[in-house]
């Protein structure tokens, strides 16, 4: 089964903590991001994510609700099995800044993608 309970750490240092997942595939876990484009010093934030939990390499998402910003980022992503046998999550993420107007909306959105190893 895919697990994706425990820490793991992304190609720019930042880690998460997750839980398991419940009977639905939900679970919840902590984001501690080693960059930020916020004024203000970084903290742990909160996510909320759900999986799949049929055999092999599942699918994911989960949203971070930043604590030291008024951003929200979303992740979509899979487990893979990498050559060596380890864990890797390939994931895409969507990063919201809060927009003074709705005229800078155009700018609100950054993209990316990251990839995470067990720590
Ligand atoms: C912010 O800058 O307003 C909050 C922190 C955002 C961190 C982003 S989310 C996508 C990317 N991957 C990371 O691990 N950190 C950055």
């Amino acid at each position: 089964k895919c697990n994706l309970s425990g820490w793991w750490q992304n190609d720019l240092g930042s880690k998460m903590n997750l839980s398991t997942a419940d009977s639905h595939g939900n679970f919840s876990g902590v984001y501690y991001t080693s960059v930020s484009s916020a004024q203000k010093p970084i903290e742990p934030s909160p996510l909320s994510g759900s999986q799949h939990l049929d055999e092999g390499e599942c699918t994911f998402g989960f949203i971070v609700n930043w604590k030291f910003s008024d951003s929200i980022a979303t992740f979509v992503g899979q487990c893979f099995s990498g050559d060596n046998g380890d864990e890797v999550l390939k994931t895409s993420w969507l990063l919201r800044e809060k927009s003074d107007s709705l005229s800078s909306d155009w700018k609100a959105t950054r993209i990316g993608n990251n990839t995470f190893t067990r720590v």
